[in-house]
């Protein structure tokens, strides 16, 4: 896909940035790297070159071709030299599936859960999801604002470099809307660099249909004529992807099918909340409308992954839901083994996983659910950023793909997942 070697030639590269001393250069490249070693393709004692935020060179700290590296005082051409200092160096993490934009919090239920009561019962009572649209629904455009860009700076110092972040705690045209433009004013990547916020990258996923809301509780069928009729013609270009909540305590095969449906003919891309507290078709439906996406899928059955193997849909796992609700967690071997990409992700929310912090899901899906520290890594950015259908532009460090890397205070990458409970990641790079 791209020309990961070095140019035969001694042309010059156009750079303005070089990073040298870089301890360990985890790319997790889809295409071999020259000297670079296993699954995850690993340089030792590596540099790199990149030019207006695009990777341009990938290479060994001791080469002797290129002229960035020949020269000690790069900085007298105006090329910013960055020393790594040994550290180790990944992709920043991907994290493909959030609920980052909501007020107020559900302590009181995750307690509740203690004593016994199920997410389902709860929510089958009017809470959950609603106890958090209330909230949500009730509070001003720029509270709602902070609260997200705090969060968002929390998963930044955690190594996260792309969040997807879901609507779903409006439920009527006027919150979903404010909702969908508080997360594009999230997004810093396209916009003036000197401003004062993390710079990550925001995907924007519109969740109208993450719970029947209370004004239509006896009328169902009129919120989903809603969503379709109003809201996804409306939120064309605010929002890339639909999603949508099928389960028995949300929205049926049906009224999931209708919508998405809808969805795809206006030009979104599709992800789908599938079987994650009952076997409830979820998973087939994503298979069947070709979705980016299927996200949870606790209670997929073998043949509904495999028609989703063969649909070529992203299985995006989210072990901190079975953290918080004490559920079981999904092996991954069973996703793994009959060939399904397999993506991790936080699912940060008030109800099922509140935690901002992907290096957190990645030792849960190796100590829980029987990953591999690589399998891991892979899941958290090459194939985050394929459930975000951005595997091109990020999620690897390959010559062509965006500068968004992790930089971490160990000095070999076997450190990650077994020092656990404490934050590996000392500082994240982007758009340098
Ligand atoms: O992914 N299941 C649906 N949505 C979220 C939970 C949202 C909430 O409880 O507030 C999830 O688990
Ligand atoms: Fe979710």
């Amino acid at each position: 896909m791209y020309e990961n070697a070095q140019p035969k030639e001694a042309q010059p590269i156009q750079a303005s940035t070089v990073i040298r001393n870089i301890g360990q250069l985890v790319t997790m490249a889809q295409e071999p790297i020259r000297g670079a070693t296993g699954q995850l393709q690993v340089l030792e004692h590596a540099a790199m070159a990149v030019h207006e935020g695009i990777i341009v060179w990938i290479g060994s700290d001791n080469d002797t071709i290129p002229h960035f590296l020949q020269d000690a005082s790069a900085d007298a051409d105006g090329i910013t030299l960055i020393d790594a200092q040994g550290a180790v160096i990944t992709p920043g993490f991907v994290d493909s599936h959030t609920h980052l934009v909501f007020a107020g919090d559900r302590a009181e239920e995750f307690h509740l859960r203690r004593n016994g009561l199920s997410y389902g019962e709860l929510l089958a009572q009017g809470r959950g999801i609603l106890t958090t649209m209330n909230a949500t629904r009730t509070t001003d455009t720029q509270t709602l604002l902070a609260l997200a860009g705090a969060r968002l700076d929390t998963m930044h110092s955690y190594g996260t470099t792309t969040v997807e972040v879901k609507t779903g705690y409006g439920l009527n045209v006027v919150t979903e809307e404010a909702c969908l433009h508080i997360i594009n004013e999230l997004n810093t990547q396209d916009v003036d660099m000197s401003i004062q916020r993390t710079m990550l990258r925001v995907v924007p996923t519109f969740l109208g249909a993450h719970s029947v809301p209370p004004e239509y509780k006896e009328k169902r069928n009129e919120y989903v004529n809603v969503i379709v009729n109003e809201m996804l013609p409306r939120f064309v270009g605010l929002a890339r992807f639909c999603d949508v909540f099928c389960e028995r305590e949300a929205f049926t095969v049906q009224e999931s099918r209708r919508i998405l449906t809808r969805a795809k003919e206006l030009g979104y891309q599709l992800k789908v909340h599938a079987d994650q507290l009952s076997s409830s078709g979820g998973t087939r439906l994503a298979a069947e409308l070709g979705a980016i996406s299927a996200d949870h899928l606790d209670y997929a059955t073998d043949a509904d992954l495999d028609a989703l193997r063969d649909a070529g849909v992203v299985a995006t796992l989210l072990p901190g839901c079975s953290y918080t609700l004490r559920s079981p967690y999904p092996s991954a071997r069973r996703y793994l083994d009959r060939g399904l990409t397999v993506a991790l992700a936080t699912d940060f929310n008030p109800g099922t996983s509140y935690c901002e912090n992907m290096q957190m899901m990645l030792g849960l899906a190796m100590s829980a659910m029987g990953m591999t520290l690589e399998e891991a890594l892979l899941a958290t950015t090459i194939h985050g950023a394929r459930a975000l259908a951005l595997h091109e532009q990020i999620g690897s460090i390959e010559v062509g793909k965006r500068c968004e890397l992790a930089l971490w205070s160990i000095e070999d990458y076997h450190e990650i997942g077994y020092h656990f409970g404490v934050n590996l990641v000392k500082s994240v790079l982007i758009q340098c």
